[in-house]
């Protein structure tokens, strides 16, 4: 049977980037590029975007096409018995994802009702420090979105709407963009909000650390999707005759895009309300509702906002739970929905310490870190760099001709950047990655 294809060259592109812009773009990437002293970050992750992410990008695209399988399948076929195991790595790592993922994606619901409730309506940075604070410290409330974000993901995924929510975000997306634009457009005549921009552009190098580079390297593998095999399973549906090359390149920079727009987005606010830029997780969630308080119209924008944000996180959400369950309904034949049900809860499972680490748990933790930061940093961190890594070997060293193939070389013309992505492959990617592992992680 002929393997399902996207309709068209646009389908696969609006649906990997549903996969890659996310909470990774919006809620991580301008607390991480915060903590980590802004401009000399924001070069740092674009340095690693426009290197190791858009070839291995192209890799795993590439692979899941060559193979015409998922991740598993795929390394079986393409590597061999001994490599398979990367691709229970990336299924493992989609688990682990989806577990506070789906923490963080309840938030975005909870943060609509606040909105429409009006609580989170406010200028006093003190207020919406405290409403965020009490939240996702409390035993209970967390919880329950948290069920809700994973039912709401299950329910998209077993439905088969996967149709209906890909043309969603044909509009989401756009919306999602707009949005944006505005809000930074109103954020940036607030009094103070320059000196944001001054911090998220201007590069202070003194700043950078060991930490500052591999959380550069490990928020490009996450916001991408790269690392765990999810862009592969997107790659196998992809048809003969679109150009990978060109999809992966727009997946990469539409990511990226929204990333800078998501940092213009909230640092100004950090600075003109005097937030703390070290906030942390909780910063996207604490500064917008300041912006939107000075807004005509700004609790309709709130809801708005927050609907969107869920929506992209419910689209990421998809290909991880995706990952997973197709793992199980491939490798040990079971049905779809037992599948997806069982994973979801063994997940939710995983998510309710992560969210009360946040809380009363919080005072457990290992190697200084309680579960949610534990999850976050493994596989950010450590095991996403490290599937890329492996990745790009099997793809450099072990596959050549068919990624090169894959990616237009059997056209029999010269390709200027196929020497870099050969290099990035073989020697940059590992070199690079192990040292930065290494020299951060003993
Ligand atoms: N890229 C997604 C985000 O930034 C998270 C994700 C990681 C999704 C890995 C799929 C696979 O929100």
């Amino acid at each position: 049977m002929a393997r399902s294809q996207w309709g068209s060259r646009l389908g696969f592109i609006l649906a990997a980037a549903g996969s890659a812009v996310g909470l990774g773009a919006i809620w991580k990437f301008p607390y991480v590029a915060s903590q980590n002293g802004g401009g000399a970050f924001l070069l740092i992750f674009i340095g690693f975007v426009f290197t190791l992410g858009i070839a291995m990008m192209m890799a795993e695209m590439a692979l899941g096409r060559a193979a015409q399988s998922g991740a598993v399948g795929a390394y079986r076929k393409m590597g061999g018995k001994n490599w398979v195991w990367v691709g229970y790595m990336g299924v493992l790592v989609g688990f682990l994802i989806m577990s506070f993922y789906s923490v963080v994606g309840g938030w975005t619901i909870a943060y609509i009702i606040k909105s429409v409730t009006g609580e989170v309506i406010s200028a006093d940075a003190k207020h919406l420090g405290s409403v965020f604070g009490s939240f996702v410290s409390d035993p209970v409330q967390p919880l329950v979105y948290h069920a809700l974000f994973m039912a709401l993901t299950v329910g998209v995924v077993l439905g088969g709407v996967q149709k209906g929510i890909e043309n969603l975000s044909k509009f989401l997306m756009p919306a999602l963009f707009v949005m944006m634009l505005v809000l930074i457009a109103r954020g940036l005549f607030l009094p103070g909000a320059l000196d944001g921009v001054a911090y998220f552009l201007n590069p202070d190098f003194s700043k950078v650390t060991g930490k500052t580079v591999i959380d550069a390297l490990g928020l490009a593998f996450f916001s991408l999707s790269l690392g765990m095999g999810a862009m592969v399973a997107y790659g196998s549906y992809v048809s003969k005759d679109t150009s990978i090359p060109g999809s992966a390149l727009w997946v990469v920079s539409l990511t990226t895009g929204v990333c800078i727009l998501a940092g213009l987005m909230v640092l100004p606010a950090v600075f003109a309300f005097g937030f703390d830029p070290a906030a942390g997780p909780g910063l996207t969630f604490i500064t917008m509702p300041a912006v939107f308080a000075k807004m005509v119209g700004g609790q309709l924008f709130a809801v708005v906002f927050f609907i969107l944000l869920m929506v992209a996180a419910l689209t990421s959400a998809v290909s991880l739970m995706e990952v997973v369950t197709s793992f199980m309904i491939d490798e040990f034949h079971m049905k779809r929905v037992p599948a997806a049900l069982s994973m979801a809860s063994l997940m939710f499972v995983l998510g309710v310490p992560a969210s009360l680490s946040l809380g009363e748990w919080s005072g457990y933790t290992l190697f200084g870190k309680g579960v949610f930061d534990l999850l976050d940093y493994t596989t950010s961190n450590i095991l996403m760099p490290l599937g890329g890594v492996l990745l790009a070997i099997l793809a450099g060293w072990k596959i050549w001709p068919e990624i090169h193939a894959q990616l237009g070389g059997d056209r029999g013309e010269r390709i200027v950047w196929m020497p870099a992505m050969k290099a990035i492959s073989c020697f940059v990617a590992p070199a690079l990655v192990g040292v930065i592992l290494v020299y951060n992680n003993l």
